[in-house]
């Protein structure tokens, strides 16, 4: 198969010859902005890597790839503006840089190009393409409901955060592998062993993110440190932290006027004392190693599983 690097050159390749309309600019530029190469390129990385393990030609997925990233970034404008986020791959959100209607603008005509960009083959496989794409999407909607919905809610279970984090993020994954291998024409259990191993990862790569948002080094991470506490979010740390805190620290200190500095060194504490970020780490191993076991049926070379094995240690292992 293609080494790594190579598809990530291909696909930053292919996102810069994108040609956008001049006009309006208010439009565009922030979607050139959102897109100029500081992404990690897990999403399309996995589109094409499944396609290419499954016997397809990358050129056959190069614009679902396209798609999927693109997809990826409307969230990403949306998300921002809804978690009141300034820092983005360490620089200044859509909606920092112009304002909440840019974000918004920007971030739908992205969800319009995603669409236009799954849509483009020889249409044997269009129907295939969309159903998925538009399930996925309306799921990653309904993920970023309930995220909202819990910022309200003390008594959050860790099941229904991992099914929110399932919808939000984790389909994306298992998206972006599925169309690799309807792109390569794969059987139905092909396609659906890769989607699996992209939902697992993509559960452990959430967690991974929440881990981050609290112990990340934001000059690494590119995002502001803490976000996730101040705003309430119910990631894995709080929900455990809320569940497990015999001082009530956590309870206390959700809604409270106090500084935003002290509210997360406080929090960050009670995770510490609580052994919070291991225990986070090991729940990642699990996803990782459930995502690599999906793949067990799909009879892949050493040398292509250990690829995805290897994604899957990064998405684990990562700092940003
Ligand atoms: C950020 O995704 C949003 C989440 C689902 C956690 P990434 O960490 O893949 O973002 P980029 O595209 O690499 O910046
Ligand atoms: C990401 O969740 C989910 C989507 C963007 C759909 P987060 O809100 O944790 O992502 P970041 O941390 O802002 O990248
Ligand atoms: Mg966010
Ligand atoms: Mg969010
Ligand atoms: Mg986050």
């Amino acid at each position: 198969m293609f080494a790594p690097d190579y598809l990530v050159k291909y696909i930053n390749s292919a996102i810069n010859k994108i040609a956008y309309p001049e006009e309006p600019k208010g439009l565009y530029e922030p979607i050139k902005y959102a897109l100029d190469g500081a992404g990690k390129r897990l999403r399309p990385l996995l589109t094409l890597a499944t396609c290419d393990v499954l016997g397809g030609d990358i050129d056959a997925a190069k614009n679902q790839a396209i798609g999927v990233e693109m997809f990826h970034n409307f969230t990403l404008l949306h998300d921002d503006v809804m978690d009141k986020a300034d820092m983005r791959r360490g620089k200044a959100t859509v909606h920092r840089q112009w304002n909440e209607s840019t974000a918004i603008l920007s971030g739908d005509a992205m969800l319009t190009l995603a669409s236009q960009y799954m849509a483009k083959g020889d249409g044997t496989k269009t129907w295939d393409v969309l159903t998925l794409f538009n399930q996925t999407a309306m799921e990653v909607y309904q993920g970023q409901q309930y995220d909202m919905d819990f910022e309200h809610r003390y008594d959050v279970s860790v099941e229904e955060y991992i099914e929110m984090i399932r919808l939000k993020t984790a389909v994306l994954l298992g998206c972006a592998c599925k169309l690799g291998a309807i792109m390569a024409g794969a059987f139905d259990s092909e396609r659906n062993a890769f989607y699996k191993y992209g939902v697992k990862l993509g559960l452990a790569f959430q967690l991974k993110d929440d881990y981050l948002d609290t112990y990340g080094d934001p000059e690494v991470f590119g995002k502001n440190i803490g976000g996730d506490i101040l705003n309430d979010k119910k990631t894995w740390l709080l929900i455990s932290a809320l569940a497990e805190d015999e001082t009530d620290t956590v309870k206390a200190l959700i809604g409270a006027e106090v500084e935003p500095e002290v509210k997360i060194a406080e929090i960050k504490a009670v995770y510490d004392r609580l052994d919070l970020g291991n225990r986070c780490q090991a729940l990642m191993d699990q996803y990782a190693k459930e995502a690599v076991d999906a793949l067990n049926t799909v009879g892949l070379s050493d040398k292509d599983l250990e690829f995805f094995r290897q994604m899957a240690q990064d998405a684990i292992a990562r700092t940003h």
